[in-house]
């Protein structure tokens, strides 16, 4: 039986497809759109899922929406009557809604094929619960989830036990620890969806000397519980422009002009950064973090289990995840690999396969744990070597030599050679990586020892804010002896501290207040990727490579076609796709 998971109408919309319980395709649609979190209806990555399972739409028995505009209809109605906010905002939201309750019809529109099947619309922060949960290695554990919006709420939490979900709570617009994380990055000049990771990575050059202030724009209450004073926010009384169709999302100002009599004047996005900024930033982070930890240790508390299971855009916050098992009592964490809303359509799938397992067979308990991210499109080595040889002329241009390496110890070993010789590879293999980060497949990768790395990075291919971190993929087993927790952090959703006495042998990788977003690498699960970061320790005594994700200004790198022309219109000097080794004379 296959079910169709959809995220549509949201940032990063995305497809999945389940059969009989277990995943077999997932894929963000600003991978085949190139353009970064595109929002609107997945139509080519549901082709592509379907392809990848060898099905049509005529065998897709259920398809689930993480989105019910039925959802908290009571709490709009109360809203409405009660804040009597501006009719365009209401109306706005009514147009959205009716655009994604026809989703069987639009399937049919866009594929082009007869749909009979069943539409489930499940609650977005339930699609949150059941994408973090349902997903995880847990029999029983604490689901939370929090986010900007979605269905009228911005965070909810329960439990998961025996594949099954419990929703008990949650808190309702117009308040949100993610808003309010938006709120003040547009404030400090990063006005584009999903420049929130910019604020955090900007924290540790400042202290938290606004907190007091961040204080009087987020309250935290009783069971761990939050609000906004909603005299700095214009969501609640006030149209925002939001765009989500067919394109990258946009948000209009969400702040008033109060916010400036607080904290001063905004920050120009093409003004300087000043240490003010810096402050402010560390300030934010520092308040996200205070309300995060003070619903999950209510949630401890209340609930008596020490596993977590956490999504929603917040649950990419790595900082503050890094810091739970220190700050709270749990004791495990589990995040996937897409934890924002594109994992919503994983989580509607599972919700609406434990439903229809249920229903079928009370009682029975068989699980599915994501525990890689290997999800997307792969490629063969005969598909890339029709497009080296298509691109022959560019390369006798270039001065590159391509080689075909089907050993993959040798491949591996040569590419850590490089990588140990300071040289930037482009590392193209298997599976795209569902989720944000690139994780071994569609990686560029570098030495992590060398305190310039970030500069020569910047400097031939990413051109990004010098402030941000570059992040270590490091072998599972040496995750103790180089920093200071000893987890499982497959999809690098946690940032931990380095161990001090190490932080020298690693700059390029150290950020500045000392911690690392590690990656941890498992020979069972990346075989490939382990080896090649064995090569390199072999070579080096470092049990890691610092990792990139594969792309110039653009959505991660889809198809080696793309991968080519990333390393072709950049300085990139090596690019290994598949078995293929193409370097740039130096
Ligand atoms: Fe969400």
């Amino acid at each position: 039986m296959i079910v169709l998971g959809i995220n549509a109408y949201h940032g990063d919309a995305a497809a999945c497809l389940v059969r009989d319980g277990r995943l077999v395709a997932a894929a963000e649609e600003e991978r085949f759109r190139r353009l970064k979190h595109w929002a609107g209806f997945p139509s080519q990555a549901i082709r592509w899922c379907l392809e990848e399972a060898g099905a049509t739409l005529a065998d897709v028995s259920h398809v689930a929406v993480n989105q019910d505009a039925k959802a908290n209809l009571w709490r709009k109605l109360g809203f409405v009557a009660r804040r009597r906010p501006e009719l365009g905002l209401i109306l706005d939201r009514v147009r959205n809604k009716r655009e994604r309750m026809g989703i069987a019809e639009t399937l049919e529109a866009e594929m082009g094929e007869r749909f009979t099947g069943e539409v489930h619309a499940v609650e977005h922060h339930l699609a949150h619960l059941g994408s973090a949960y349902l997903v995880s290695p847990f029999d029983h554990a604490v689901a939370v989830s929090v986010d900007g919006f979605g269905d009228f709420a911005s965070a909810a939490w329960g439990t998961g036990r025996a594949g099954h979900v419990e929703l008990d709570d949650k808190v309702y617009f117009p308040h949100s620890l993610g808003i309010f994380y938006q709120a003040l990055t547009q404030f400090l000049g990063f006005p584009h969806y999903g420049d929130e990771y910019k604020v955090m990575g900007l924290a540790p050059y400042g202290q938290p000397i606004y907190l007091e202030q961040m204080r009087e724009i987020v309250k935290t209450g009783p069971d761990g519980r939050f609000e906004l004073d909603l005299a700095y926010f214009r969501h609640a009384t006030e149209k925002v422009e939001y765009e989500w169709e067919s394109g990258e999302p946009t948000v209009g100002t969400l702040f008033t002009a109060q916010m400036e009599q607080l904290l001063g004047p905004r920050r120009d996005p093409a003004a300087l950064l000043e240490q003010r900024h810096r402050d402010m930033a560390r300030s934010i982070q520092a308040m996200y973090e205070e309300a995060f930890f003070h619903l999950l240790n209510a949630l401890a508390k209340r609930y008596r289990l020490d596993r977590l299971a956490l999504a929603g855009g917040c649950a990419m916050n790595s900082v503050a995840n890094g810091k739970i098992y220190r700050q709270t009592p749990f004791r495990e964490v589990y995040v996937q690999a897409a934890a924002g809303d594109a994992g919503g359509a994983v989580g509607a799938a599972f919700i609406a396969w434990s439903r229809i397992a249920a229903a079928k067979a009370p009682g029975a308990t068989s699980r599915f744990a994501m525990d890689h991210a290997d999800w997307g499109p792969a490629f063969t080595d005969e598909a890339i070597g029709r497009l080296i040889e298509a691109r022959r002329g560019q390369l006798e241009a270039l001065g590159c030599v391509a080689e075909h390496v089907p050993d993959a110890p040798a491949l591996c070993r040569r590419t850590a050679a490089a990588i140990a010789d300071g040289k930037v590879v482009g590392w193209f293999q298997g599976r795209m990586e569902w989720g944000p980060r690139a994780l071994g497949n569609r990686s560029i990768l570098g030495d992590p020892r060398r305190a310039d790395m970030k500069d020569i990075l910047n400097s031939k291919i990413k051109r990004r804010e010098s402030f941000r971190p570059f992040a270590p993929s490091i072998l599972r087993e040496a995750v103790g002896a180089w920093f200071e927790l000893d987890h499982d952090v497959p999809f690098m959703m946690q940032v931990f501290p380095i161990r001090p006495e190490q932080r020298a042998r690693i700059p390029a990788v150290t950020h500045v207040d000392g911690t690392g977003r590690l990656q941890t690498v498992h020979r069972e699960t990346n075989p490939l990727y382990y080896e090649l970061i064995g090569a390199f320790e072999a070579l080096t005594g470092v049990p890691m490579v610092l990792n990139t994700s594969f792309n110039e200004n653009e959505p991660v790198v889809c198809r080696p076609e793309e991968a080519f022309d990333c390393f072709a219109r950049t300085r990139m000097d090596v690019l290994v796709l598949g078995g293929w080794h193409i370097s740039r004379p130096s």
